[in-house]
């Protein structure tokens, strides 16, 4: 059978590897192969391999950081096939730090060096080349790919998925000169990853601009948990700054503010190692309280030698934005990082659409509740794609049976008519015309960031609401517009879902609702009332 995967982070690149052997592949990819968060990655892989450790360790972890939101069996799967997938990566030669600590043999008999991050209990985040995990996984795997079979398409971006009798049978894309193309297939899988740039800052690299889950939307597949954005804590307070990993809080960096008093000793026991999303509302309340100022990140006590051996990246990057750290604090806030929610699909990455699976950053397995445990999204992204590839030929279940006997809370919406229309509007100067104005990619971002952001009311969501509803994506047949696009559909969802629910759970803070509501469902889904198919 033919498959075509979409996406060349750790997920799809996985996914094609593994299916490869025994499927034709096809592999389309937005910008090159290396393009994608995975490269950007630093932390490392979660993993439970210390002799201290335990996949139900793990687990319990996973359920913490989520606010008792995850699906229990996604999270099984996720932390007890996590350390066979991470085994994989080393036969496949990726060169994860080792330990000069001869007592911290893993249950392996392996001397994988062992991150801490935060609500982690114990040291089990796996990294390469210090804070370059990321893109140490992402070179190798696509030194694996070139081993293989597979038909590679660099710079051709998905507009929409082809639909037939109920049953995705392809994808229409913008192949490399910027023509519309169809690639017939007997199954699509979804790596595309997320959607940082719904945001104006954001950890994301350029390409994450949620088109794989927004065509998937279209085409009538459910989506889930669009209301959980995850912020990352520590992003360099810099213009086009990148993200300061969790990893050197881990290893006992703390965070201040102006007048050098550690904060979140007073905000959580666990104080800057708290579950991301508790850390990052600190943060903002400090800038809040000190009028704006970014709060510090302090690693000077690690030393300078400690600094720049476990973190040359970060050492390196800090330097070009103009601070020693090894000497004194620097400015972090918080950035959009990781989208929790995505196309629904079970422990297989299989969606409520026939012919249709998604993996990664893209799919809502449930793994990570209303916010995901640091370190979790690379395994989940190999843990998922290996099953993904391997349920890709198996018959069609019935109807998705997610999160338990409880099932999903799912919501059909009608579509914007923008969202399916295929003029060919232009933009007033041409198509690459950007007037500030009108630039619906920073409309969007500017609504999401002020009123479907880190804290969120019910004034400030029915406002976004209505000016997302005003906006209309442009559909000129350029990659930017199809983006565009993408991004619009997504921030509708994103803020409707934020509306529903009520309460405030992990990453989805609402102040006008601060408490969570043990009565509301653990998981919202929206699925698109159907149109006439294409
Ligand atoms: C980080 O290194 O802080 C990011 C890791 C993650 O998002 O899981």
């Amino acid at each position: 059978m033919h498959v075509v995967i979409v996406g060349s982070g750790i997920a799809g690149l996985t996914a094609a590897i593994r299916a490869s052997a025994v499927h034709d592949v096809t592999l389309v990819t937005k910008g090159a192969l290396a393009d994608s968060a995975t490269a950007y990655a630093q932390g490392g892989v979660a993993v439970a391999l210390g002799a201290d450790d335990s996949a139900a360790l793990h687990q319990a972890d996973t359920h913490v950081a989520a606010a008792g939101s995850a699906d229990a069996r996604a999270v099984e799967v996720l932390c007890t096939d996590g350390p066979a997938r991470v085994r994989d990566l080393l036969a496949l030669g990726v060169p994860f730090d080792r330990s000069t600590d001869p007592s911290s043999l893993d249950r392996y008999g392996d001397d994988l060096a062992r991150g801490r991050e935060a609500a982690h209990g114990r040291w089990r985040v796996v990294h390469a080349d210090g804070d370059a995990t990321g893109a140490a996984i992402e070179r190798t795997l696509i030194d694996a790919l070139h081993r293989r079979h597979v038909t590679i398409l660099e710079r051709t971006c998905l507009t929409d998925l082809v639909v037939r009798d109920g049953a995705v049978v392809g994808v229409d894309v913008l192949d490399l000169l910027g023509e519309p193309r169809r690639i017939d297939a007997d199954a699509v899988v979804i790596a595309s990853g997320g959607a940082g740039h719904l945001y104006r800052e954001t950890t994301n690299p350029l390409v994450a601009t949620g088109d794989g889950v927004a065509a998937a939307w279209r085409a009538g597949a459910v989506v889930a948990d669009l209301e959980f954005v995850q912020f990352h804590p520590t992003r360099l307070a810099v213009p086009d700054g990148g993200l300061v990993s969790e990893a050197v809080r881990g290893e006992g960096a703390v965070l201040r503010d102006a007048r050098g008093r550690r904060f979140m000793t007073a905000v959580h026991p666990d104080a800057e190692l708290a579950p991301r999303d508790v850390v990052a509302r600190g943060i903002a309340a400090a800038v809040r309280d000190q009028g704006g100022a970014p709060v510090l990140l302090d690693a000077t006590g690690l030393g300078a030698d400690f600094l720049t051996g476990r973190f040359p990246g970060l050492t390196r990057a800090t330097r070009a934005a103009g601070f020693d750290w090894t000497r004194q604090g620097v400015p972090v806030s918080p950035a959009a990082h990781y989208s929790m929610g995505g196309i629904a699909t079970d422990a297989e990455g299989r969606t409520s659409l026939p012919g249709l699976l998604a993996i990664g950053e893209a799919a809502c397995t449930g793994v990570h509740g209303a916010n995901r445990l640091a370190s979790n999204s690379l395994l989940e992204g190999l843990v998922f794609a290996v099953r993904a590839a391997d349920a890709v030929a198996a018959p069609r279940p019935g109807l998705l049976r997610l999160r338990g006997d409880a099932g999903l809370h799912v919501t059909s919406v009608p579509r914007a008519a923008d969202a399916i229309s295929a003029s060919r509007q232009t933009w007033p100067g041409g198509p690459d015309h950007r007037d500030p104005t009108t630039d619906v990619r920073q409309a969007v971002q500017t609504v999401m960031t002020e009123r479907v952001g880190l804290l969120r009311d019910a004034t400030g969501l029915a406002s976004a609401r209505r000016d997302l509803d005003a906006l209309t994506a442009p559909a000129t047949g350029g990659v930017r517009e199809h983006e565009d696009r993408a991004l619009l559909d997504l921030a509708r969802l994103v803020a409707l879902a934020a509306e529903t629910r009520t309460e405030s759970r992990g990453a989805h803070a609402r102040t006008d609702h601060p408490d969570t509501d043990p009565a509301a469902p653990a998981s919202y889904a929206w699925v698109a009332e159907p149109v006439a198919e294409r």
